[in-house]
């Protein structure tokens, strides 16, 4: 655990750790700074610029970007000043405009009292702000399915020569985060369509609930085998566990993205996360009097 500090934000003292972000420390404490590219689980992207807040130490007051700030020392920080107030709506009326499809922008910038009629909007925007945070999610999946594209005010995400991507699983996360609408998928009862392909949906072999689509299912099937291969645990071992890395998985190559290429090695049958977990959680009931630990455990079931 890293060293605790007290910092004061608006007036309000607020515990962290140091190197906590400033937006992490603010949000937990319940004081609210816009935000557009930021989301629990990504690292911070410093993209939209909407979460600037004044920061002051030893006497010195400079704007930070909050979402990428790490707290080093015992700061006050404002997040209201009226220099502030007056740059976010500057910011947000820029966004507006690179973005007029946008709603939550136009309401953002509404709230703000930005002054639009002053921009030129963005010749064919829609609602994208080119912040790759959906980018970045794909690559946190470990697809790297889409990318920024193309310069200037042609710069757009997409994938590939914008034809539907071998390398997508349609798992929606890029959609999930995107914080203002643009990237659309459409679901039915069987499936998903995003990014221009249909992707079908995978039932739980034991609760029978729809949990993923097939791709996403098998890829983290198989990039689980694939860590299981490199930390040596056997081919047996898994199959032996029940526990996800699936027979054939020391034999398997890696492919471009670390995606094993052996379609034969899937484990089977799917299993959604709760069913997963369930399944080992007895597994190591039924073992505890064999293993003393579960490090034991995945040392016997690597043969070592
Ligand atoms: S749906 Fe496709 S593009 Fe979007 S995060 Fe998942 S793999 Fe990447
Ligand atoms: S599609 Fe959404 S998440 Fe991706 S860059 Fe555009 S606004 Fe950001
Ligand atoms: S949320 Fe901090 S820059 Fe976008």
């Amino acid at each position: 655990m890293g060293e605790k500090l007290i910092i004061s934000i608006d007036g309000k003292a607020c515990a962290c750790e140091k190197g906590e972000y400033l937006l992490q420390v603010a949000r937990r404490n319940g004081i609210f700074i816009p935000s557009l590219c930021n989301h629990e689980g990504l690292e911070g992207l410093g993209a939209c610029r909407l979460c600037i807040v004044e920061v002051t130490r030893g006497g010195r007051t400079q704007t930070v970007v909050s979402c990428i700030y790490p707290v080093e020392a015992e700061i006050e920080v404002q997040t209201q000043t009226n220099s502030i107030v007056e740059q976010r709506s500057v910011i947000v009326a820029l966004l507006a405009r690179l973005a007029p499809q946008s709603q939550t922008i136009a309401q953002m910038a509404k709230f703000m009292g930005a002054d639009l009629p002053r921009l030129a909007e963005r010749p064919g925007g829609d609602k994208c702000i080119l912040c790759g945070l959906c980018v970045v999610a794909c690559e946190q999946v470990g697809t790297g399915a889409i990318a920024k594209v193309n310069r200037g005010v042609e710069k757009e995400i997409a994938t590939p020569y914008h034809r539907p991507s071998a390398e997508c699983i349609g798992c929606t996360a890029c959609a999930n985060v995107c914080p203002t609408g643009q990237i659309e998928y459409q679901q039915d009862e069987q499936g998903v369509t995003i990014w221009g392909r249909y992707f079908d949906y995978v039932a739980c072999a034991a609760c029978g609930k729809q949990f993923a689509t097939a791709a996403a299912w098998e890829f983290s099937a198989l990039s689980s085998a694939s860590e299981a291969a490199s930390v040596g645990v056997g081919a047996d071992a898994g199959a032996d566990a029940g526990a996800g890395a699936g027979a054939g998985a020391g034999a398997i190559g890696q492919g471009r993205t670390g995606v094993v290429a052996d379609a034969d090695a899937l484990p089977a049958p799917p299993l959604c996360p709760e069913c997963q977990r369930q399944q080992v959680a007895e597994w190591l009931a039924s073992s505890s009097g064999r293993y003393g630990n579960v490090r034991v455990a995945m040392k016997e079931l690597a043969g070592e």
